[in-house]
Parts: C-alpha cells; sequence; structure tokens
C-alpha cells in the first residue's frame, strides 16, 4: 500500500473516462451523486475532466458539456491533463487496449470493467501496470457490482482457497430460472430475454459460456495465484438444458444453473464453466433471475457466498468508483493479487480427469434388458449408481426406431469425465439408445 505525500493527497484526482454508455454514463452520474461523500472518504475531490465516445452528439442521459471531449481514447489516455484513466469500452482489442497500454505506458492508473481484455490480455497489461508503479483495478469485470475481486485479493488473504464458483452470467440464470420456474422452452426464454435487454442480438457469447469464462479466469488467477490462462477453461453453454432436464433434477432435489468453478485439486488446477446440478438447498440454487452469486470453499473462513446484481450500470459504476476511490486513496495492490512474475503458470487440469457425480438422461428403446445394458456398461468401468430411475411419464414414438422410447434418468456416484464418456459410448454403441444422452456434471456442495 503506498500513500501519497500531502500535497497530492488534497489535489483533485483528474478522471478521463472512455466510453459513455451503460456503465460509463452511470459511472459520471454516481461520482456526482456520491462527490462530498468520496472526497471526505478519500481526502481527494474526484472530477471526471475528459471523456471518450464513439458520437459527440449522443443523448446519453448525463450532461457531459463541462468535459472535454476526445474523439480517440487513446489520445485521452495519452493526455497530460488526466491522472486516472477509465477504459469504458468493451471488447479484447482495438480501441479499449491500446487505450489502456497507452495509459499504463504513460505512468497513469487505469479502471476497467472489461472482461474480455483482461482474459486475453491480463497478464501483459498487468507486467506494465507493475513496470510502471500504477494501480490496473477491475472490480467491475467479474459479477458487476458484488466485490468479489477485493474480496479474494484483500479480505481472504489470510486463507487458501480451495474453491470458486459462482453464477457469472445473469442472461443465462435468467432464461435457466424462467424455464424452471415457468416451464417455458430454451426458445421462449431466449427471446424474452432479448425482448428485455438482458440478451444481445447475438447471444452466443453469453449463452455459449465464454462470458462467464473470461469473468472464471480472472477469478481463478486471484483465488489460486496462478496466471490467467482462459484458454485453459472448459466450456459448455446452457443451450441443451430441456424442460426435461429442469423437471428430472427437481424431482431429484436439484436445480440447473450454469456455474463457474474453479477448483484446486492434488493434481493441479480446474477450471470449467458448464451447466451444473446443485443442491436446492445450497446458497447457490437459491440465486434466481439475472442476480449472480460467487461462492468460495476456504481453509479458514470455510464457505462464503456472495449474492448481488451481476450487471447493470449503476451496479457495475458501484464497483467501478470503489476502484477509483482505491487509487484516489494512492492504494496500488498487485493487479492479480501477487507480482507477475510470482504468478503459477503450471498447466491447468484437462477436464477429462475431472471427477465427480454425473446426471445422465437417456431415451431408451423400451426393448427388454435395455437397463440392464446400461447398468453393466457402468458398472464395467466401476461407476457406482445412486439411482436409475425410469421417469414416469408416457414414452414417446422413437423417430429412429419407430417404437417407443422411454426416458431414464441415472445419478451416479464420483467418477471421472474420461470414464463416464466411455461408458456412454459403450451404451450409445449397444444400440439401446435414441438420442445423444445429456450428461450434467453435479457439483457437491
Ligand atoms: N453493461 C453492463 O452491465 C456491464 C457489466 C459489467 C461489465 N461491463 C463491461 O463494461 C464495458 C462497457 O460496457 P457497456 O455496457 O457500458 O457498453 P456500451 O453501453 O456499449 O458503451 C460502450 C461505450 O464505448 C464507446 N465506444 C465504443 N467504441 C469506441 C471507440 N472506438 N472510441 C471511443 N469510444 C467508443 C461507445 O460510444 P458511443 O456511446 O458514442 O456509441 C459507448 O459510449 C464492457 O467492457 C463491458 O463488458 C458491462
Amino acid at each position: 500500500m503506498h500513500f501519497r505525500g500531502h500535497t497530492t493527497m488534497s489535489s483533485p484526482l483528474r478522471v478521463g473516462l472512455a466510453g459513455v454508455g451503460t456503465v460509463g454514463a452511470s459511472v459520471v452520474t454516481l461520482l456526482e451523486r456520491q462527490r462530498a461523500a468520496l472526497a471526505s472518504r478519500t481526502g481527494r475531490s474526484i472530477e471526471v475532466t475528459a471523456i471518450s465516445a464513439r458520437e459527440r452528439g449522443r443523448e446519453r442521459g448525463v450532461e457531459i458539456e463541462g468535459f472535454a471531449w476526445f474523439d480517440d481514447p487513446v489520445a485521452l489516455a495519452a493526455s497530460p491533463d488526466i491522472d486516472l484513466f477509465v477504459e469504458l469500452i468493451g471488447g479484447d482489442e482495438g480501441p479499449a487496449r491500446q487505450a489502456v497500454e497507452t495509459a499504463l505506458g504513460a505512468r497513469k492508473p487505469v479502471v476497467t470493467a472489461n472482461k474480455a481484455l483482461l482474459a486475453k490480455h491480463g497478464m501483459a497489461l498487468a507486467a506494465l501496470a507493475e513496470k510502471q508503479h500504477v494501480a490496473l483495478a477491475f472490480e467491475a469485470s467479474v459479477a458487476g457490482g458484488i466485490p468479489i475481486v477485493k474480496t479474494l485479493r484483500e479480505g481472504l488473504a489470510g486463507n487458501e482457497i480451495r474453491r470458486v464458483y459462482g453464477i457469472l452470467n445473469g442472461t443465462c440464470n435468467y432464461i435457466l430460472s424462467r424455464m424452471e420456474l415457468e416451464k417455458l422452452s430454451f426458445e421462449q426464454c431466449l427471446s424474452e430475454a432479448q425482448r428485455l435487454g438482458y440478451a444481445e442480438a447475438d447471444p452466443t457469447f453469453d449463452i455459449g459460456g465464454f462470458d462467464a469464462a473470461h469473468k472464471l479466469a480472472i477469478l481463478s488467477s486471484l483465488a489460486f495465484g496462478t496466471a490467467v490462462d482462459a484458454g485453459a477453461i472448459h466450456v459448455e453453454g446452457i443451450q441443451s438444458i430441456s424442460l426435461a432436464d429442469l423437471e428430472s433434477a427437481d424431482e431429484l432435489g436439484y436445480r440447473i444453473k450454469l456455474l463457474g468453478v474453479a477448483e484446486r485439486s492434488e493434481h493441479g488446477i480446474e477450471q470449467r464453466v458448464h451447466p451444473t446440478m446443485v443442491l436446492k438447498s445450497s446458497a447457490i440454487a437459491q440465486v434466481m433471475g439475472v442476480t449472480n452469486a460467487v461462492t468460495i470453499d476456504a481453509d479458514a473462513v470455510e464457505e462464503l457466498t456472495l449474492v448481488g446484481p451481476g450487471a447493470g450500470g449503476g451496479a457495475t459504476a458501484s464497483a467501478v468508483v470503489a476502484d477509483i476511490a482505491d487509487i484516489a486513496r494512492g492504494i496500488r495492490s498487485p493487479p492479480f493479487g501477487l507480482p507477475v512474475a510470482s504468478l503459477d503458470h503450471s498447466a491447468r487440469l484437462p477436464m477429462q480427469r475431472h471427477e465427480g457425480g454425473y446426471y445422465v438422461r437417456l431415451s431408451v428403446h423400451d426393448r427388454p434388458g435395455a437397463l440392464a445394458a446400461i447398468a453393466t456398461r457402468m458398472a464395467e468401468r466401476l461407476i457406482s449408481l445412486e439411482s436409475i430411475v425410469q421417469r414416469s411419464k408416457p414414452g414417446k414414438r422413437s423417430p429412429v426406431s419407430a417404437g417407443t422410447t422411454v426416458p431414464v434418468v441415472l445419478i451416479t456416484y464420483a467418477t471421472t469425465e474420461t470414464l463416464i464418456r466411455e461408458a456412454l459410448a459403450a451404451v450409445v454403441a449397444d444400440g439401446y439408445i435414441a438420442e445423444r444422452p445429456q450428461v450434467i456434471r453435479i457439483e457437491r456442495d
């Protein structure tokens, strides 16, 4: 922690803001609304002095006349008239990356909400910030308004973290919650989310799990002192989740959530994003709608869950302003909790090594011996079944066999990804199955 000299402490902190969209405009509003409180909390007045966006004339819901205008965010980042650069443009390349690099290169601290940029270039940017002795702060990049970066980096500094997992994408949680509560299809809920502005016109990034993966890459680094490695994350989205899965989950005492999970095991660090069965009694299962949540398992604190708004202008601005306040106070922590050279670069655990319980839903041809054959394929790989349930719903005509099929749901005890995949390949090869098996991993409590 570094405190500046008294003279600097009392001079205003001049903020240059690039991107005055949903988050940027809310930051302007919040800094204005909390002006006096922030000045007394930090000992410095915080003033937005210059901004950059694409279209000068656009209505933004905030007054921008008093700020110097820059067409080019890179020129703003280099301006000698700002003390701090805030990047709220987005994107992992282009103007956002260039402007952040320029600001750091000019020895200006940077605050950003840009998880895509950090997931891709976080290590290089942190190294640059360190070399230049300036802060690179990104509280808003993960789980919006939830102060999870500070919690992991500072609040839990006395702990060894075993696992961090959470609902990191509000759009997916909204869709899964609506499907479950209203018994609607995935497609219906997705178009509803788009209508309400929760999902982009091209929703792949959210529903495919990629946005959650960017956030998980950052959380994992903070939790385990490892270099950000987004490429090593196993990513699956929620597109394949059907009402049948949600109903089976409900009957079995589970809910299905898209989770990002990072876990330290004796074999290495595992990072994965996929639909997950969580016990209905768990804290994370209670989180419905666009809300985000992060649970941390650690040795001293045991279990901690933070729940809150993961997106939206106001909530995200809350995190951006907290970072600005830290910088106004002269606080500078290593961006990822450790000096960049000390971050661990060892390889992440491949998904095949994952160990856990599995939910498997099969559409089985209604023939004698099918269930016994499935159980045998599992037993051959030492997979123990906690339950095997032929669901009571009447079977439907199978398009493949012209016979009827019955839905069968298996719950396994802990096994490995490799073994369950091998067993299911054998079940498919036996010819008893009408559709591709649905597999959902069960997260232990
Ligand atoms: N929205 C959220 O809830 C949320 C939550 C957490 C994190 N974030 C992150 O926060 C960042 C901003 O998100 P947002 O939702 O506020 O985006 P947004 O509403 O689309 O705003 C983006 C802003 O960047 C400006 N911009 C785009 N290209 C530019 C360029 N080449 N030069 C200068 N300005 C440029 C736009 O200018 P114009 O206004 O002139 O078009 C706009 O003001 C992203 O990294 C996002 O991932 C957002």
